[in-house]
């Protein structure tokens, strides 16, 4: 049975069925957040901001800055560094700790994962200019590759490009909408994806504009 949702519902008990993606282990879930609940992330996500602000990271090797800004929320932290890309637990723009994620975030994991273990890592992508957007990429930091990467959208629409195991393989669009959900696992977890652009104007509800890209992550394989 599908459960649909209204524009206002909160998270369900359940979650409404994903669609239909073409790619084994990439589940979609549109409007899996209603208006209200969207809201009320985003109101989580900004009191977080206070002690782990976003900053623009820096390209490994070139030391070019990202298009996009970053935080993270969480005990392990996913940073982009001239020397590297690395999990740390420590904020290197302040020497703090990164805030906690927040629960509702921990409770859209535990809706869609499937997995014994809960995230560790809450990496927050802010598409905050016309020209932000992310090239093809895969997520293999994680020691946990069984564990998948739930995705979760707000604020503007964008063009999200999912490939192959190669960067020159064929690849699909889908449009991200504020409120959707992507799970990204199974034999497509290491599959090649990014975003092409965003679409200004497509959202109200990020202040200012742009869109929000929260990105949930086990990083250590559970103990047995
Ligand atoms: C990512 O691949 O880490 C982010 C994807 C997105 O912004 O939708
Ligand atoms: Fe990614």
């Amino acid at each position: 049975m599908t459960t649909q949702m209204t524009e206002d519902e909160d998270v369900p008990a359940l979650g409404p069925a994903p669609v239909e993606t073409g790619f084994p282990g990439i589940a979609l879930y549109p409007g899996y957040l209603g208006a209200a609940a969207q809201g009320a992330l985003l109101g989580a996500l900004l009191a977080g901001f206070a002690t782990a602000p976003p900053y623009r990271p820096r390209m490994p090797r070139t030391g070019q800055p990202w298009s996009i800004r970053q935080t993270n929320f969480g005990e392990l932290g996913w940073v982009s560094r001239p020397d590297g890309y690395f999990y740390s637990s420590t904020n290197e723009v302040n020497g703090g700790k990164w805030p906690a994620i927040p629960a509702a975030l921990l409770d859209i994991w535990a809706q869609v994962a499937h997995y014994p273990a809960p995230p560790e890592c809450c990496l927050v992508n802010l598409y905050d200019t016309p020209k932000s957007r992310m090239g093809l990429h895969r997520d293999e930091d994680e020691a946990a590759l069984d564990a998948p990467v739930v995705s979760i959208s707000l604020g503007d629409s964008c063009v999200f490009r999912v490939g192959g195991f190669a960067r020159s393989a064929k690849s699909k669009s889908f449009r991200l909408a504020s409120g959707d959900v992507a799970v990204i696992g199974g034999a497509s977890r290491l599959r090649y994806h990014g975003v092409d652009r965003v679409i200004p104007g497509s959202s109200r509800l990020v202040p200012g504009g742009g869109r929000i890209n929260l990105t949930l992550r086990r990083v250590t394989k559970p103990a047995q």
